[in-house]
């Protein structure tokens, strides 16, 4: 990383104060204390080292992390996840973009086991609701699937979404009302991501009922429920999305997905360097699990 690394002070205690059960836990722990902006910087120097790309090293941090992310249902350990870890995976959410800055989440942690087995009961009932909604043919592998891990998980985790936070009018929700909602969201992906870098497994579940899951966690019915996150260490890490895996959905061509100019108008033929580029980077991942880096 180009930042400066600060060698003294907190870093240093920080290091000191770490268990050494988990090989990286110090190095990491260094990086993290150590990841400071110099007073006054600005991004209109643009051969200011913080407007510069990433190390490949880093760089490609960044992208295991991404591609390594998985959905998290049936393989969390007891393990208790350290505060201070806790601490940096909801300040990454806490610094997702939000429009207008509302910064509209809050984060509702729970660990007891009787507020998790009543919002599993939440679940169940939704679940149960939700297997006859499908065709027969997929009723079977549905009513297979594990779609959560509420009861496994050591933590739980509430995101929600203030609508009202900055008042009525919002800068960038004038006329999108949504893009609050958004929001929250993005703080999910930011833990999401966060947490694949710790070694924590997130298991996203919105099976519910939304007045139901609100009164499971006396959430006001003004406020809304954006995910319920099942969080912990766990045995592995999946290499393919689960439903994947069990011929749900496969992952769709993303040259199938990308349009030029107008919608609809993909390359039709015409071999774009960029869709040579995605046809190669899609048939390497799913032909030979190698991933950009
Ligand atoms: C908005 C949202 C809601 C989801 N809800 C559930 C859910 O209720 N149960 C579940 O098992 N997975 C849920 N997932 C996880 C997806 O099934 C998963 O992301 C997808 O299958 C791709 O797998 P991956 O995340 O491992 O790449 C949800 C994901 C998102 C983004």
């Amino acid at each position: 990383m180009h930042l400066p690394l600060v060698k003294a002070g907190k870093a240093h205690r920080l290091v000191e104060s770490e268990s050494e059960d988990r090989p990286g836990d110090r190095l990491r722990a260094a990086w993290t204390a150590a990841f400071v902006f110099p007073e006054g910087d600005s991004m209109e120097n643009p051969s200011a080292p913080q407007a510069q790309a990433f190390s490949d090293v880093d760089r490609a941090a960044v992208y295991q992390a991404i591609f390594s992310r998985r959905d998290v249902r049936g393989q969390f350990l007891p393990t208790p996840v350290p505060d201070d870890l806790l601490a940096r995976v909801l300040m990454a959410a806490h610094h997702a973009p939000s429009v207008g800055f509302m910064q509209p989440w809050n984060f509702l942690l729970v660990k007891s086991d009787a507020v998790k087995q009543r919002v599993h009961n939440v679940f169940a009932e939704a679940n149960n609701e939700a297997a006859l909604m499908f065709p027969n043919e997929k009723r079977e592998i549905y009513s297979q699937l594990k779609l959560q891990g509420i009861l496994e998980a050591p933590i739980n985790l509430c995101i929600t979404c203030d609508r009202s936070r900055s008042g009525p009018v919002v800068l960038g929700r004038t006329h999108m009302p949504t893009m609050d909602l958004y929001s929250s969201v993005c703080a999910v992906q930011n833990l999401w991501l966060a947490a694949r870098a710790e070694g924590l497994g997130v298991g996203w579940v919105s099976i519910f009922h939304e007045k139901a899951l609100q009164d499971a966690l006396g959430i006001p019915h003004h406020i809304v429920p954006i995910a319920y996150l099942c969080i912990g260490y766990v045995s592995h890490f999946n290499n393919k999305p689960e439903l994947e895996k069990a011929g749900w959905l496969p992952r769709l061509p993303i040259n199938d997905l990308v349009y030029f100019e107008q919608w609809g108008d993909s390359d039709f033929g015409q071999n774009f360097p960029l869709t040579v580029a995605l046809a190669k980077m899609q048939s390497d991942i799913q032909e030979k699990g190698v991933f950009p880096a």
